[in-house]
């Protein structure tokens, strides 16, 4: 659909000057719509209109447009107008290519790699390895009716440039839902909001790794983390992981050969086998890195959905040598579309951050971190986790059922204590690839394992997410995956 609500500026003269200045202006539409500016079906504007902007006789405008009509770029009725046609002559040239430098680390693929689910994906898809939030119970009008009433009240304040590290009311509630709740003992001034995880991840990379140092990651673990390193040009060196969550024990072999700047971790719930780090491990792994001085990165990304006892602690609720950053998201409690993400950790480094993030962004969207502040202040965030949390919950008991029902033969799985989904492990020689096209033409989507391993093998395992979808979607799924199972015969 194209926008009608700019008055267009007319076409200039291109061509040899001492052409006549009706072929120069003929010559101008042609160059715009080779090069794009105007597109086939558009409206050009009227011919006095453009006779004026130009200062020409409108007869020279006219008898530009009866060579365009000629040459088969324009149609034109008598009374109402010229439009491009809408089969041109020539198809239009793309941008041309520019010598971009080539750069010494390589981009990813495509700006799409770092998500599970496509951008575009049809609503009709079953996508089980999107580890979002259900869209539908985003709470719209809560959120619409507070935004409105706190940029009508704060307009004037929220609407300027502001702190790069994030609006004061929300790094003043993010400091006292992570107090209250994560048992960390944070001032406002050691919060610093940013847009998602994945900025926050970026910028303690940038805060504290120089390029060649090396970072510590899990080999089975997140890909959009390893990147932000990798890009960075850190050397990374993945450690395995277990049912106890990372090997600590290698990391400490690791850390006694090798200088480490940092380890990323995902301890609460490993990512992706959902694995909580066990207390033996974590206090491991702060004593190594108070002794080492590198920095844990502790990607505490889906906190606030436990379903068994309590939460585990963040390592930060345990850090008292000030070696770890914790890093927490909106993503998975309201919408990634949202962009809201926040690094808690020493002062020393949350002002890095923040000074990297005012070059890098200037400053998050305020008025959102307000509204969303206000949210905070009036327990209403605070309810709708208690309602999804519950929901979750309710879903994965009923993925849980449904997988040992009817995939229990080639499926074996932990019950994740929390999180938004499950690891299966497939524990029959299947043709993963062929079981995966067959599912997706039934419109059931499961992301390749090989995306969670850092060497790109395959680890025989599929994520399976739950909260996205109802009851009756989870049956879909799962008889999807199901009816399609490969005999293991197949290749
Ligand atoms: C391990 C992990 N960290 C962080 C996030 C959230 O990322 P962001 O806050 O950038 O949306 C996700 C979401 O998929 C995740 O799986």
């Amino acid at each position: 659909m194209r926008m009608a609500t700019w008055k267009l500026t007319v076409p200039a003269l291109a061509g040899p000057a001492d052409a006549p200045i009706y072929v120069r202006l003929a010559q101008g539409v042609v160059s715009d719509i080779r090069r794009g500016r105007l597109s086939p079906g558009q409206r050009l504007p009227g011919t006095r209109a453009w006779a004026e902007a130009l200062q020409l006789n409108r007869n020279t405008v006219v008898a530009a447009i009866a060579e365009l009509e000629a040459q088969g770029w324009v149609r034109t009725t008598a009374t109402r107008g010229t439009w491009v046609q809408e089969s041109l002559p020539v198809e239009p040239v793309s941008a041309p290519p520019r010598g971009l430098p080539a750069l010494s680390v390589p981009l990813p693929p495509s700006p799409s790699f770092l998500s599970t689910r496509p951008f575009e994906l049809p609503h009709d898809l079953l996508h089980l390895s999107a580890g979002t939030p259900d869209p539908r119970h985003f709470p719209v009008e809560l959120l619409a009716r507070t935004w409105r009433r706190v940029v009508r009240r704060r307009g004037r304040d929220l609407l300027e440039y502001g702190d790069p590290a994030g609006h004061p009311s929300l790094r003043r509630a993010l400091a006292t839902m992570v107090a209250d709740v994560r048992a960390i003992p944070a001032t406002p001034e050691q919060v610093v909001v940013t847009r998602g995880s994945q900025m926050a991840l970026d910028l303690v990379a940038r805060a504290v790794v120089s390029p060649g140092e090396t970072v510590a990651i899990e080999a089975l673990g997140y890909r959009p983390a390893w990147e932000s390193f990798r890009l960075l040009g850190a050397q990374l060196a993945p450690l395995p992981v277990d049912d106890e969550g990372l090997d600590v024990d290698a990391l400490g072999r690791l850390a006694a050969k090798r200088k480490l700047r940092a380890v990323y971790v995902t301890p609460h719930h490993q990512y992706p086998t959902t694995v909580t780090m066990s207390a033996a491990r974590r206090l491991a792994l702060l004593a190594l890195a108070k002794r080492h001085r590198f920095l844990i990165i502790e990607d505490d990304y889906d906190h606030e959905f436990h379903f068994e006892g309590r939460p585990v602690l963040p390592l930060l609720a345990r850090d008292e040598a000030g070696v770890v950053a914790s890093i927490g998201t909106l993503s998975k409690v309201l919408a990634p579309g949202l962009r809201l993400g926040f690094v808690v950790g020493p002062t020393a480094l949350i002002d890095r951050i923040a000074r990297l993030r005012a070059v890098m962004d200037r400053q998050g969207d305020h008025p959102m971190e307000a509204t969303i502040a206000d949210l905070l202040e009036d327990g209403e965030l605070q309810r709708h986790v208690r309602k999804m949390r519950v929901l979750y919950q309710a879903r994965r008991d009923v993925l849980v059922k449904l997988l040992r029902a009817r995939l229990g033969q080639v499926l074996d799985f932990q019950v994740p204590s929390g999180g938004i989904s499950l690891w299966a492990k497939v524990t029959k020689p299947i043709a993963l690839d062929a079981w995966r096209e067959r599912a997706l033409a039934k419109g059931v989507v499961v992301s390749p394992g090989a995306r969670y391993r850092y060497d790109g093998n395959e680890p025989g395992a599929m994520r399976l997410v739950f909260a996205r979808f109802n009851e009756a979607e989870l049956h879909r799924a799962v008889e999807v995956l199901r009816s399609t199972l490969p005999s293991r015969a197949e290749p």
